[in-house]
């Protein structure tokens, strides 16, 4: 395992490259996608002292290193930490070196391109230490990558919410496919650092949220199924609690109905969150028996917020039962907020807001000797400029074959030969080369999707108007040719009539579209020189919505998206036709979900699309806001088989684009003075006994929009 140790974190503006995918050189193809809001996370892991007297913004503390997005921390017992920093040299040097005991965290992070567990030991010490140090050039940080870094040849998941147990990480990981559509991968884990064995926790087919082990290592709880329940978009899960052995996971029992976000206080104590009758989020209790039998019967579950605030994914303290730390929704913000709850006072009392009152802070956890709230929240300029976009973020997948990244804006797409790549930032059409170079600003204006032709060079097809209108919304097919230095376009539809997502034939003759001139949307082609004026032929008929057309590269098929067993729906599967409107087949579903954009690979054998066929990962209340199941991108064969899982994550992965080339395995940086803080906190958190937030509903109704399958 390398350790890998930067010197200069604290100055460095953030990832500018990172490492070689696994294929390496030897990628042949590129498919690029955009995840709804995720480039505006930049997430670091922070800590505040819990007393009073020091919450002050001088006193937070960031611990992670603003490389790439980390959260969900976690603070070790110190014996287990330091017993695995110990075989670290430089930690030995470091401890030498300063006399402050350092912090140390277990956290998720993102960076070089995967989901991954980290432990970081970092020291704060006065300015004589810090001279001491740097004399020694001895840096503050020692950084121990434990599970799923590309060196631990571990398989590409999402991990989440670690802890660490003596020589073992305790946490989620999705790397088991389910089997069945829309139930979800996540499952606890046991991994032991040193050798890497990994155990499933979790039993077979059963997912499991959010594990929280006990202070005595002994028992984990965990916030488990929930699915029976699911349908459409999913806010609270409805999961129950149970505990199972650390050790191997047996002895499962529930001990609560209806609960989530577990977290010990000592061995006997739980506390948890679950939406109130009344409509609040709020903290209860439970109490499991000290002798005989553990179950819902004999644990006493007590709720112990009040009405009026919202208060979710709560963290218990151990050395100091008194309280309690929180997230927290008060009606006057609409940001996220930690807060300490005296458990005996029954008073809140705020952390984050008097220090960051606009940022959105998640999921507290607290020091084993009570003296610390962490949390995460995003970093913003003033606090290590890490403020910055991705333009394109590399990520690792499962087939060394291919190059995967996040696109920055939705609806890319790749010129023929694959050395543009086009995309909407809805509002605008921007054109980029794959290295990040030559950016450009085509059209300011409301336009949405991308698909450059294939035989006249520079013409992007496009749709103006309004996305997500209804069908008689004035949308019309325009033709840009980027090269021209002054905005023109030739409008290929008159109707008006909400027509979009053209795709042209791959001899440039033909463009396939959706229209809604029926009053229901489905395909159409027209010509592509002439427009609509030229012809048209219906492709499709029916009273459902049928969209997001492609064209394979030998012209025999299109595929689409369609709701035509569930019309009116957001529930669509993926089907193929032929251009000449015969050979109708459905090629991928995830039963009653959502599956869409399909884009043919550049050799015509396999398609890309997005689909929530694995469910959600995380409980949706402890992440910002994401529709959730979250679409995931996944590639199969044109006759279903080789269905492949590209991405995990709690975000929404769409509109995909398949380009003819390797793009260089690095993060592309968007040079911009954004600050990359701008998303929103779940929709559905609504006050009970009002309606919204201020603001709050005009928010909702900018930042991550969300791009319904029907449109
Ligand atoms: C991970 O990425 C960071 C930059 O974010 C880089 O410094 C480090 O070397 C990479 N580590 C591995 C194991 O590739
Ligand atoms: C329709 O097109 C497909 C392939 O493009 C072709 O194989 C088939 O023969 C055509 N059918 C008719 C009735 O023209």
């Amino acid at each position: 395992m390398e350790n890998p140790l930067p010197l200069s974190f604290f100055f460095t503006l953030l990832l500018s490259c990172a490492t070689a995918d696994r294929g390496g050189g030897n990628s042949r193809t590129t498919i690029l996608f955009n995840s709804d809001g995720r480039t505006d996370y930049n997430f670091d892991v922070y800590t505040l002292p819990v007393s009073d007297s020091q919450i002050n913004a001088g006193n937070e503390l960031k611990i992670t290193d603003g490389q790439s997005v980390n959260y969900n921390g976690h603070f070790p017992a110190l014996s287990s930490s330091t017993s695995l920093l110990l075989s670290h040299p430089r930690y030995q040097t470091l401890a030498a070196a300063v006399a402050s005991p350092p912090v140390h965290v277990v956290y998720v992070t993102e960076r070089n391109g995967s989901s991954s567990i980290y432990l970081d030991a970092v020291y704060y010490d006065d300015a004589d230490h810090a001279r001491r140090r740097s004399m020694l050039q001895v840096p503050n940080r020692v950084q121990l990558p434990l599970i799923g870094s590309q060196h631990s040849n571990s398989l590409i998941s999402l991990k989440d919410k670690p802890s660490l147990v003596g020589d073992y990480v305790v946490y989620v990981s999705t790397h088991e496919d389910s089997g069945v559509p829309r139930k979800s991968w996540a499952a606890v884990y046991s991994s032991h650092i040193r050798t890497g064995l990994t155990r499933r926790l979790s039993p077979p087919g059963v997912p499991d949220f959010s594990p929280a082990v006990s202070p005595s290592g002994v028992w984990t709880a965990v916030a488990s199924g929930g699915e029976d329940h699911w349908s459409g978009d999913m806010e609270e899960l409805d999961t129950d609690i149970y505990v199972f052995s650390t050790e191997d996971g047996s002895d499962r029992v529930k001990v609560v109905e209806h609960g989530g976000w577990p977290t010990w206080a000592d061995d006997f104590t739980l506390y948890y969150h679950r939406k109130a009758d009344d409509g609040w989020w709020s903290i209860y209790k439970a109490s499991l028996p000290k002798s005989g039998r553990v179950g819902v019967e004999s644990v006493v579950t007590q709720r112990i917020t009040p009405p009026g605030i919202h208060a979710f994914t709560p963290a218990a303290s151990v050395a100091d039962k008194s309280f309690i730390a929180v997230a927290t929704r008060r009606r006057d913000s609409k940001y996220r907020h930690i807060e300490i709850f005296d458990v005996v006072s029954k008073q809140f009392r705020e952390v984050t807001r008097p220090i960051s009152p606009t940022l959105h802070h998640f999921n507290p956890f607290i020091s084993p000797d009570s003296t610390r709230v962490g949390y995460h929240r995003c970093r913003g300029p003033a606090n290590g400029g890490g403020g910055n976009h991705l333009l394109f973020e590399h990520l690792r997948n499962p087939k060394p074959e291919i190059s995967l990244f996040r696109n920055y804006r939705p609806f890319p797409s790749f010129s023929p030969e694959g050395d543009r790549i086009a995309y909407s930032a809805m509002p605008g059409l921007y054109v980029v080369n794959p290295d990040g170079s030559g950016l450009r600003e085509i059209y300011s204006g409301m336009v949405f999707y991308s698909a450059w032709d294939p035989k006249r060079k520079g013409v992007v097809y496009t749709s103006m108007g309004p996305i997500f209108a209804p069908v008689s919304s004035e949308v019309d097919i325009i033709a840009v040719n980027v090269d021209e230095d002054e905005f023109t376009y030739r409008k290929l539809t008159t109707d008006g009539k909400n027509n979009a997502f053209p795709w042209p034939s791959p001899d440039g003759k033909g463009i396939v579209f959706r229209s809604g001139r029926s009053g229901y949307k489905n395909l159409y082609i027209m010509d592509a020189e002439k427009g609509e004026k030229g012809g048209l032929f219906r492709l499709t008929e029916g009273p459902w919505t049928d969209t997001h057309c492609n064209w394979s590269p030998d012209g025999d098929w299109i595929a689409f998206t369609s709701n035509r067993e569930h019309p009116g729906t957001d529930l669509t599967s993926i089907y193929m036709i032929h251009p000449n409107g015969t050979g109708l087949r459905k090629v991928f579903t995830s039963g009653s979900g959502m599956s869409a954009h399909p884009i043919f690979s550049p050799d015509g054998k396999s398609i890309v699309l997005t689909s929530d066929y694995a469910g959600v990962s995380a409980e949706p209340i402890s992440i910002a806001h994401q529709y959730q199941p979250p679409s995931e991108i996944y590639t199969i064969k044109l006759d279903g088989s080789d269905h492949t899982r590209m991405t995990h994550n709690t975000y929404d992965d769409g509109t995909p684009a398949w380009g003819p080339i390797s793009m260089r395995a690095a993060d592309v940086v968007l040079q911009s003075n954004g600050r990359g803080c701008n998303f929103n906190d779940c929709y559905w958190i609504t006050f009970p006994d009002n309606t919204k937030a201020e603001d709050e509903v005009a928010q909702t109704l900018g930042g991550n929009a969300k791009i319904p399958c029907g449109n």
